[in-house]
């Protein structure tokens, strides 16, 4: 057995960890910049405990950025970066979902060296730029599944470019994750459903992709079981915290193990459509691609799928995998097809040409290789609902 394993990252979980940010924060100085979204950390007070903490253990300056939208875009990191430099701040504290750690993570590397956010990105050639410097960055989730709190991606999207792109570098890592399940609380069915659907994604593809890494998998196995197990409940029982609890726990296991074993053809494959459409939740669009993906995929890595099936509940059967996945979907509510997300069929070729262009360098790591009208037909298939 052979593997690699590199997470800089301390965790603290539990109820009432939120709390801790000020104690934390102190290490890294006392001017302090917390990026968050417009609404939920406000209505929902996790903005304001933060803020306590903050203050009570002597922060001097605690700044608010909450200017971050859903599918969050290069220019809200440039904008919060000029500040994070202008009023020498010494740390950055991410509050929200996904777009909010992303976009923090992006503060921490952007604000600490030369350029603007979308010089860091990943594109198949590389990123134009590379970071050599990175501002202290704690991230403190209020959603179970992005799992950015421990890990090195922030996705980005240029809305001038139509384009959404990873940044992934070693200094993009958060210092500390503080992971409160009490904070996904007042996440209603709905985004709980999404969101989780994120994680599921994430450990699905990071367990079958062709790289090879025996702990991340087992993470990944482990964050199966849970969400199969869970998730269903959280989207009940809003206000079940032991569900809660489990899924804010196997959110993370899904995030370490994409950090060490990527993604795949899914996430290629929705990147642009929530790029040309920022509408489109995330994963909402990894649900309406994922059936049609995986009947794609299962025969390039049979035993993997078939053990997926067997953790969903299904016989051990790699096709049995399709089933699998197209059941959970629909028992959460998420068994989605692109058109009625208002993807526009003509847009379908265009789409299948970003991914050749910005996603090419997963094709060699999905469990079957993609060629350009593969993709085109995926589409397809995946905006009729097939
Ligand atoms: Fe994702």
């Amino acid at each position: 057995m052979n593997f690699e394993f590199y997470l800089p990252v301390e965790i603290l979980f539990g109820v009432g960890v939120v709390d801790k940010v000020g104690q934390v924060g102190k290490r890294f100085g006392y001017r302090v910049l917390v990026v968050t979204g417009r609404k939920s950390t406000k209505e929902n007070g996790a903005l304001d405990r933060v803020i306590q903490s903050l203050k009570t253990n002597g922060a001097e300056e605690v700044l608010v950025f909450d200017r971050i939208e859903p599918n969050p875009t290069d220019k809200s990191v440039n904008s919060a970066s000029e500040i994070v430099v202008r009023e020498k701040v010494d740390y950055i504290v991410g509050l929200g979902g996904g777009s909010s750690l992303d976009s923090a993570k992006a503060v921490g590397l952007v604000s600490s060296n030369e350029g603007c956010a979308w010089d860091y990105v990943n594109y198949p050639e590389g990123p134009r730029l590379v970071p050599f410097l990175n501002r202290p960055v704690i991230c403190i989730p209020t959603t179970a599944g992005t799992g950015s709190e421990v890990n090195r991606y922030s996705v980005l999207s240029n809305p001038i470019r139509k384009e959404k792109m990873v940044i992934s570098h070693s200094l993009n890592y958060p210092k500390v994750a503080l992971i409160d399940p009490s904070l996904t609380l007042s996440m209603d069915g709905k985004l709980t459903a999404i969101t989780g659907v994120d994680a599921l994604m994430h450990a699905l593809e990071s367990l079958t992709n062709r790289l090879s890494n025996p702990l991340a998998e087992d993470l990944a196995v482990r964050a199966i079981a849970l969400i199969k197990k869970w998730l269903p409940v959280a989207v009940e029982e809003p206000q079940n915290l032991e569900a809660r609890t489990y899924m804010s726990y196997a959110a993370m296991l899904a995030g370490i193990a994409i950090d060490r074993k990527r993604v795949a053809l899914i996430h290629g494959m929705e990147h642009p459509v929530s790029a040309h459409y920022p509408q489109v939740a995330h994963a909402e669009g990894l649900a309406a691609l994922a059936v049609a993906v995986t009947e794609f995929n299962y025969r390039g890595n049979p035993e993997k799928y078939a053990l997926f099936a067997e953790l969903m509940g299904y016989p051990p059967e790699p096709h049995m995998a399709v089933r699998a996945l197209e059941d959970f979907l629909c028992k959460v509510g998420m068994r989605l097809s692109l058109k009625e997300l208002g993807v526009e069929r003509e847009k379908l070729e265009r789409l299948a040409e970003d991914v050749y262009m910005l996603a090419r360098g997963l094709f060699p790591i999905n469990p079957v290789e993609p060629t350009l009208e593969d993709i085109h037909r995926l589409y397809e298939k995946a905006y009729e609902g097939y």
